[in-house]
């Protein structure tokens, strides 16, 4: 089996796995590997009261960021939403990666020598030969870059995906998307508040974050709604319960990352956020629910 091949079985190893543990948006698995057509809407996620758990690079605390294991784990850990980042490939294919080079996340400054070995000046086919687990743990040896579709697909299996995209351009995103039928399925963040208006125009169907830090002046949300995103993911420590009113006032929803401290997840609470982006989700679970009951 090639890597990819390699891949699409995992996923589908875990579905059956996840099939009798029951989290809170477990779905069941689709033929060939494909989300099933029942999953939790991204729109009414965002939309609700609770506060959100969103992992961050999947339950990256306990396993190497942005793999499969990471993904799997945050979904065991009943995550609402759990992040990736992605990168395009020099043959325009998308891969969950969190740096734009491959040198602190994979074994490639090894395998193939020399520094900052950028992630666009590899195919998919070379970046599916690294070993992206050593690095956190030798028990993680030989976990793989997934692709940014496997990477959603395992993600479906449980929890709402949370793409951040960090490289390729709206076209490819959308392509990448729509090939496992994910349009509707995710959520999909950015820094770059110009890419998700482009977005936007491209496809309004998809649930959009925009992420950002400082203030959070109002010239700062003017521009944020033009985006069509309905959350802003904003650095904790500038999240205040004034600044998270305002956003509320604008009619957003307000996420903190990246929060593994627990006195400043009761803060946030306490302020009013709508959802915390931990590299610990059964942490922040375990909080949310002493604080709010749920
Ligand atoms: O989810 C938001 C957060 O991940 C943004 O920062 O650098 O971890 O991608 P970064
Ligand atoms: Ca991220």
């Amino acid at each position: 089996m090639d890597g990819k091949m390699i891949q699409l079985a995992t996923v589908c190893a875990f579905a059956i796995s996840l099939a009798s543990t029951g989290p809170i948006f477990a779905a069941q698995a689709g033929p060939k590997g494909k989300p099933a057509a029942k999953t939790t809407s991204p729109r009414e996620l965002v939309q609700s009261d609770r506060v959100l758990i969103i992992g961050h690079r999947g339950a990256s605390a306990y396993a190497p960021e942005n793999t499969l294991a990471s993904f799997k784990l945050a979904v065991q850990q009943k995550a609402d939403m759990v992040e990736d980042d992605f990168y395009a490939t020099k043959d325009g294919k998308m891969i969950a990666i969190h740096d734009s080079t491959l040198d602190r996340t994979t074994d490639a400054c090894k395998k193939w020598g020399g520094k900052k070995i950028l992630v666009r000046s590899k195919t998919l086919a070379e970046l599916q030969e690294l070993d992206a687990g050593s690095w956190k743990d030798p028990k993680f040896a030989g976990e793989r870059l997934p692709t940014n579709q496997a990477a959603t697909l395992a993600i479906l299996q449980g929890s709402v995906p949370l793409l951040e995209r960090k490289g390729g351009t709206p076209e490819q995103t959308l392509e990448d998307l729509k090939a496992i039928d994910a349009v509707e399925k995710v959520v999909v963040q950015a820094f770059d508040w110009k890419y998700l208006r482009e977005l936007h125009q491209l496809e309004p169907k998809i649930v959009l974050g925009a992420l950002g830090g400082g203030e959070i002046t109002n010239p700062k949300i003017r521009v944020i709604k033009k985006t069509g995103a309905s959350a802003i993911g904003w650095d904790h420590k500038d999240l205040t319960e004034e600044s998270i009113q305002r956003v509320h006032a604008a009619g957003l929803k307000a996420w903190a990352y990246t929060v593994d401290d627990e006195a400043e997840m009761k803060r946030l609470i306490a302020a009013g956020i709508d959802g915390i982006i931990s590299n610990k989700p059964d942490v922040a679970r375990k909080v949310v629910e002493s604080v709010k009951g749920r």
